[in-house]
């Protein structure tokens, strides 16, 4: 008898918690669709401004055109998308990129899935995260390193340029790396709200 009356309740309650786990999935979705198109948008914007200050006035003037334009573009892009919007890597050039310790865990395991033989062009991970503002939604996306790329992150930097970079970054840790190598990642935060 007392099992009839209790059974409803537990199956409600079982009910209850499979549909708030389906619908934190579903908002997952939304939300990890949200930050690739984010994701993409911005490193078309970076791309653009590189690309059109190096054709300007070469090597040596774009470094300063990435110092001035990077982070004002991941402020538009934040403002934009509604999110916190970043670059980051293991080997920073900017301190102000230095991950956090769940960038710092992401960024080794796309590492690790870069080593067990994964392309990093479609690279990605999204996860609820506990943080101090409650549970928020984090994705990052892989940057692989291209061929431009090196001319400011490779093995051999021009001299000029090399001296440019320690003078503005004298911390500088961006350098040595080679094409098709996981040069960092876009990460993004989605606000509490987002849930
Ligand atoms: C003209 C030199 C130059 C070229 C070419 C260049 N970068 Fe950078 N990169 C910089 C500078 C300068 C910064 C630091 C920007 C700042 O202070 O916010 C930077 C920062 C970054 C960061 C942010 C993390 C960090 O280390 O601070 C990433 C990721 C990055 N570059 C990737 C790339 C990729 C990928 C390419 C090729 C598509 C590229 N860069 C080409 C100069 C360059």
């Amino acid at each position: 008898m007392r099992l009839i009356q209790i059974t409803p309740v537990v199956i409600m309650i079982a009910l209850l918690g499979i549909g708030a786990a389906a619908a934190a999935d579903s908002q997952a979705e939304i939300l990890k669709e949200k930050s690739r198109a984010a994701a993409a948008s911005f490193q078309d914007t970076l791309r653009g401004h590189l690309m059109s200050a190096m054709k300007a006035g070469g090597t040596l003037a774009a470094i300063g055109a990435c110092r001035e334009t990077a982070p004002e573009a991941a402020a538009k892009a934040s403002e934009a998308a509604g999110a916190t919007i970043k670059r980051t890597s293991l080997k920073v050039r900017n301190p102000n990129d230095a991950p956090d310790a769940w960038e710092q865990a992401t960024l080794e395991q796309f590492a690790a899935r870069k080593a067990a033989g994964e392309k990093l062009a479609t690279m990605e991970y999204g996860a609820w995260v506990d943080g101090p503002k409650g549970r928020v939604y984090r994705y990052m996306k892989a940057i692989p390193m291209g061929e431009k790329c090196t001319l400011c992150h490779g093995k051999t930097i021009a001299p000029a340029v090399q001296a440019k970079l320690h003078e503005l970054y004298p911390q500088d840790r961006a350098t040595g790396f080679a094409p098709g190598d996981l040069r960092g990642a876009v990460s993004i935060t989605w606000p509490a709200t987002q849930r």
